[in-house]
């Protein structure tokens, strides 16, 4: 098989119920996917993912269009053929579909009983090998009661997987695991599409795994979408998603109510995501994000001042092509009009022009340091810290700044450590803001 097409689908349409009740579900699908190919479905609930997988499993029949699986064509096939292809197939689907009455060890075996490819000893040791694979060495003889549904569903996948089939078709594989076992369980079916040519079909809402396919195809309302449609279609989905999550409460609040290790998660957690939209191709220009940066930016740099038992925080922004600081985040900023320094000038204006964190003890005796502004917020500096914030490029783009730590003792090394940590996430949210931007002011000049 290796080389050839696996999966040949042309023309594809189905419908479920009858006479008036008759609804298309799928529409004129059409995609060939080569032995040994990953291919991740994805689409929003009800487009017909699992329709798909189905009719491809040969578990339901084609109505209209032409299915070819193995070399096999479904449509108006006999049930002996559409028999002998699903022998030859994985499946993990979203209900497991484990025998109650066996235990995962007997489960296992059953998968590789079915597909007739070991017996005895060997087909019991292939099952304890690949429950071991899936983290269940300690579960071999539980039932599928006694087990959780993450558990289950890795028993269900070692029974698609053991017995080494041609195809293997996963319908949300990952959704009950925890981040470390999904990760081993795609990288599993990576191993095996690479070395035994199989070809993977996968539906998935998991935007952690998506790394794993060849290709990805998207389905919305019955019709598949072209790549970069769906890798856009991906992204605003994620970023959605945490929009939602964070405007059920204000981020400012909840970043007021979490203790230092749970800020610090969150921090992390908001970095990643804008890692991935950093790195997706997407040129989706998502207010519900921008919108969340911005506030957790304020939140953000607030917060880490408490943190840092420092009595002020302030973020500034280099603009390269005016070559000065927009100060951006600070807790008395004018209500009109920005703040701007030249860089070179003041404290936070040295760090961006050397690109090497400053450390003052005595502001009044640094001759950097800009007693105006001072002057203009009534607040009396005594200690500094001024991070400078390099981009994916190495260059400057910003700089943090802490003053006063509140016990009246200057800054040390140890809280420059400790700062550096904090301000790395901040300055992955600042750049996908900046490229926020960019993206945003070149929509403006093209339309
Ligand atoms: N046996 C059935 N009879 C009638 N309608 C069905 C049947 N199975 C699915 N449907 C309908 O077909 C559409 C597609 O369903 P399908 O299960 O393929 O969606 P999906 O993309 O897998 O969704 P999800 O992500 O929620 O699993 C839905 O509107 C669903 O209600
Ligand atoms: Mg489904």
């Amino acid at each position: 098989m290796a080389g050839g097409e696996s999966i040949q689908v042309r023309g594809l349409s189905h419908y479920f119920g009858k006479g008036a009740l008759r609804k298309q579900i799928l529409f004129d699908i059409t995609t060939t996917i080569p032995a040994g190919e990953i291919v991740i479905v994805t689409g929003p609930s009800g487009s017909g993912k699992t329709t798909l997988l189905t009719l491809i499993g040969a578990l339901r029949s084609t109505q209209e269009g032409s299915v070819k699986v193995l070399g096999q064509e479904l449509c108006q096939a006999r049930s002996g053929l559409l028999e002998k292809v699903r022998r030859q197939i994985g499946f993990i689907f979203q209900s497991h579909n484990l025998v109650a009455s066996l235990s995962a060890r007997q489960n296992v075996e059953l998968g590789l009983r079915v597909s007739g490819k070991l017996k005895g000893a060997r087909a019991r040791k292939a099952a304890v090998d690949m429950l071991e694979a899936v983290g269940l060495g300690q579960r071999m003889g539980h039932k599928p009661e006694q087990m959780s549904g993450g558990q289950r569903q890795r028993v269900a996948i070692a029974r698609a997987l053991v017995s080494e089939p041609s195809i293997v078709l996963a319908d949300e594989p990952t959704a009950s695991l925890d981040k470390q076992s999904g990760r081993e369980v795609v990288d599993r079916m990576k191993n095996l599409a690479r070395q035994q040519g199989t070809t993977i079909l996968l539906v998935t809402h998991d935007n952690r795994i998506l790394d794993v396919a060849d290709r990805i195809v998207h389905l919305e309302d019955g019709k598949l979408s072209t790549f970069t449609d769906s890798v856009i279609a991906d992204n605003r989905r994620m970023m959605q998603t945490l929009a939602d999550q964070r405007r059920k409460q204000p981020i400012d609040e909840l970043v007021a109510e979490l203790d230092d290790t749970g800020f610090q998660e969150l921090l992390g957690e908001i970095s990643e995501e804008s890692r991935q939209f950093l790195e997706a191709t997407a040129l989706a220009n998502d207010m519900a994000f921008r919108s969340i940066l911005e506030q957790g930016l304020f939140a953000f740099t607030a917060r880490l001042g408490q943190v840092m038992a420092a009595e002020r925080a302030s973020l500034f922004l280099v603009d390269a092509e005016r070559r000065s600081l927009v100060l951006k985040v600070a807790e008395d900023l004018p209500q009109s009009g920005e703040v701007r320094i030249d860089i070179g000038s003041g404290i936070a204006g040295a760090a961006a022009q050397s690109g090497e964190p400053i450390r003052v003890e005595d502001a009044y005796a640094d001759r950097r340091f800009n007693p105006e502004v001072d002057r203009q917020s009534g607040f009396r500096t005594r200690s500094i810290l001024a991070l400078p914030i390099k981009n994916r490029d190495k260059q400057v783009f910003a700089v943090a700044q802490l003053l006063n730590r509140q016990d009246g003792e200057p800054f040390d090394a140890g809280d420059e450590a400790r700062f550096a940590d904090f301000v790395k996430p901040l300055g992955v949210i600042l750049e996908t803001l900046q490229s926020l931007d960019r993206i945003t002011s070149a929509h403006g000049a093209s339309s």
